[in-house]
């Protein structure tokens, strides 16, 4: 489906613009901005950004899959984000993730029916002193056990 900007975020990029010396500097800020308007970064969101800025695509892509606060499928009210990298790992991540999984009903990357919930797995967050640790959209849990985790994801409901 085609992505176009709205008037008002086209004069908001066109801002951001202005704070850098080369456009190619201004893709984090816009497809923040390309986000918030369409919910998640499609295909066609990464085309029209790359077409505003005169920028390659692929370097858009590479943008928009590296960080995990873009997110390239759509997402829950409550997007969770659990992170099993070396430190989490070693202190329960993937337990973690197995209970977030069986918990919510889903697949990693997978959607509640409702659209309450979605789930990601992560790499680190710069949490791992107190591993192990989830992101709910921009609230980190950390320290987390089985238990933790069941009150957290149970007060969201
Ligand atoms: S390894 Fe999980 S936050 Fe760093």
């Amino acid at each position: 489906m085609d992505f176009k900007f709205t008037e008002e975020n086209l004069a908001k990029i066109e801002a951001v613009r202005k704070k850098y010396p080369a456009s190619k500097a201004a893709v984090m800020p816009v497809l923040y901005i390309a986000q918030e308007q369409n919910g998640y970064i499609t295909k066609e969101v990464m085309d029209e950004v790359a077409k505003l800025l005169g920028i390659n695509s692929v370097d858009v892509l590479g943008v928009a899959t590296f960080y995990t606060m873009y997110h390239t499928n759509p997402i829950g009210k409550y997007h969770v984000q659990v992170c099993t990298n070396v430190s989490c790992m070693l202190r329960g991540g993937y337990e973690m993730l197995d209970h977030v999984v069986k918990k919510l009903g889903i697949d990693v990357n997978g959607l509640t029916s409702d659209g309450k919930f979605s789930i990601e797995e992560v790499e680190c967050m710069g949490s791992c002193g107190t591993a192990p640790m989830i992101a709910v959209n921009d609230d980190y849990y950390e320290n987390l056990t089985k238990e933790k985790l069941t009150e957290i994801l149970d007060s969201l409901k």
